[in-house]
């Protein structure tokens, strides 16, 4: 069976060059609205007033997926911003793995309650990954990305 390593990514810890590299290169296979290459630098770079939260998953060394959370104590609204595994382990139960083993880490550092997220609506793969895991249509946004795309928000009450 395999055995995965996980590495966590917080403001206070240092996010190595590789590591970003790898996590852009996925990011841009998988994903129709990627962030910038500048986005994910000023993420890595940023002191920020939110607590984010990044985990990774590797075999072998070799990224298969992340998961990342923008987690405000200030406010309590928590969002999970995005989640990706590598196509070729599509269904492997991976994403329910990085989803499981954050959400235990982010309870006991911070005070996570309720997680918000924003998805496409054509990206019905990602919004059944979400149904299993509990979250619940909460609003529709029309015209949500650039090219004109709907959205829909999707509520995790814990
Ligand atoms: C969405 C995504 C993260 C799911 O990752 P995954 O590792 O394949 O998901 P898992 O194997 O952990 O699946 C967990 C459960 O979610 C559901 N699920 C996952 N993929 C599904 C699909 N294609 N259709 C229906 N349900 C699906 C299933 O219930 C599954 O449980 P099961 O295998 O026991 O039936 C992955 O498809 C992905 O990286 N997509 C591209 C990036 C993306 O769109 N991310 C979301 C927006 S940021």
């Amino acid at each position: 069976m395999t055995k995965f390593q996980y590495r966590t990514f917080t403001p206070e810890s240092i996010m190595c060059e590789q590591d970003l590299s790898a996590i852009i290169e996925l990011e841009s296979r998988a994903l129709k609205y990627p962030w910038s290459q500048e986005s994910w630098s000023s993420f890595v770079a940023k002191p920020s007033s939110s607590v984010d939260f990044l985990l990774m998953t590797l075999e072998q060394d070799v990224l298969c997926g992340f998961i990342l959370f923008s987690l405000d104590s200030f406010d309590g609204h928590h969002e999970l911003l995005k989640i990706v595994v590598i196509p070729e382990r599509h269904g492997d139960g991976i994403a329910q793995q990085l989803f499981k083993n954050s959400i235990s880490e982010i309870k006991t550092r911070y005070k996570v309650s309720d997680i918000y997220l924003d998805v496409a609506l054509s990206n019905q793969r990602a919004i059944s990954f979400y149904k299993t895991l509990g979250f619940k249509e909460v609003r529709k946004m029309k015209k949500f990305y650039s090219d004109g795309a709907d959205a829909i928000g999707m509520l995790l009450c814990a």
